[in-house]
């Protein structure tokens, strides 16, 4: 079998055409991120709400216009630590963030996060129309958009031609169907497979040709081994971003009793969620998922730290708050906090360090 090319983003190369997805809150930090970049890949630190878990925040707080201002700094410090640490445990590997269009403190965590030397910067949950902006005085990091259509390219290369005199380094490809996290799709457009990867890069491709753009494609949602890398490839992709797969190792951030349930979960333990970010959400079933599911009156909706720009639950008071529960599940709360999965949960057979995934998926 050949092996696999490097996957050159902007001014950086990788020696294998592999990103770790972002995953928030806190289950891909330094550790993760380090660690695949120590192996060839590409680490990517997921910049939501890093403030939470840290020295620089106490959630348990009374509500108030002061906390609030404090999670963003917050955020920031926490943000600077985990760059920093990334950086110590891999001084010469591919660094990158993950930051949320959506987050209220967007330009802050790109603008930090360039300051501080990551190396690229994957960017979603929205479309990243005003990136080239907030890092311009840097244009040794790579700007990488996650987009779900053609159209969405479309719009960010001929905005950011127009405004900035440049285009994306590369895009994220991701597909709603199998894809863990937030979904770039409505609730009603789940399982249409025109929004599969195997529609959508083709599509990109030809766009990408029409337009004479060399811009490499990274597809994401559902890989898992070399074949889907392969498959991927075959269809026009440069590179994989992996997510769900990362969680089941000695370095993911999460805590142990996070990675021990996706390591237990079945195939149909795998369930759509509404999100108040007013997008569906792929998670593992549970009690929370389940109230969730059920709109149960038991879903606490108080906003804890105004942390997006439209959110039904501090906008509407209804759903719940999502940085709250995805922070909970994170710290080993398996039961009430929310555990966001992609559709390959449950094939993981152990938890095994990150050199050896990446040895044996590439192989
Ligand atoms: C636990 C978890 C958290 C995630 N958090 C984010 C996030 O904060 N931002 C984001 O853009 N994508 C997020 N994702 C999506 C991943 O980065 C990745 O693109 C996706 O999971 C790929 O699909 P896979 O899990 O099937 O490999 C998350 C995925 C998971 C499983």
């Amino acid at each position: 079998m050949k092996s696999l090319p490097s996957l050159q983003i902007g001014q950086h190369i990788a020696r294998y055409p592999i990103i770790q997805g972002g995953m928030g809150i806190r289950i891909s930090g330094a550790r993760l991120a380090a660690a695949v970049a120590n192996s060839g890949g590409i680490g990517i630190i997921s910049a939501v709400a890093l403030g939470l878990n840290s020295p620089y925040f106490d959630i348990t707080q009374p509500n108030g216009r002061k906390r609030r201002e404090q999670f963003f700094d917050a955020n920031r410090l926490a943000l600077i630590d985990e760059i920093r640490a990334a950086r110590a445990l891999s001084p010469d590997g591919i660094l990158g963030i993950n930051a949320m269009v959506v987050a209220q403190d967007y330009e802050t965590i790109v603008r930090t996060a360039a300051e501080e030397g990551i190396n690229l910067i994957i960017s979603g949950a929205g479309l990243p129309l005003q990136l080239p902006e907030y890092t311009a005085d840097y244009p040794e990091v790579a700007l990488v958009p996650i987009v779900s259509t053609r159209r969405a390219a479309h719009i960010l290369c001929h905005k950011w031609k127009r405004q900035y005199g440049r285009v994306p380094d590369a895009f994220v490809v991701e597909n709603p169907n199998s894809a863990g996290g937030h979904l770039g799709a409505k609730l009603e457009e789940l399982g249409d497979r025109a929004l599969d990867t195997e529609q959508t890069i083709p599509e990109l491709v030809d766009y990408l040709q029409e337009t004479g753009l060399s811009i490499p494609i990274i597809a994401a949602g559902g890989i898992w081994d070399r074949a889907d890398i392969d498959q991927m490839m075959a269809i026009g992709a440069s590179g994989v971003q992996i997510g769900t797969r990362f969680i089941t190792t000695d370095e993911c951030d999460a805590d142990i009793r996070y990675k021990e349930f996706h390591l237990h979960a079945q195939p149909d333990d795998v369930v759509i969620v509404s999100s108040p970010v007013g997008r569906p959400g792929r998670a593992l079933r549970n009690a929370f998922s389940e109230r969730v599911i059920a709109n149960s009156p038991e879903l606490e909706k108080r906003c804890f730290a105004n942390c997006l720009k439209s959110c039904k639950c501090r906008d509407q008071q209804e759903s719940f708050c999502i940085i709250q529960a995805l922070d909970q599940a994170a710290r080993g709360d398996i039961e009430n906090g929310l555990v966001f999965s992609g559709s390959n949960a449950g094939r993981a057979e152990r938890i095994m360090p990150v050199a050896e995934l990446m040895a044996e998926i590439v192989a």
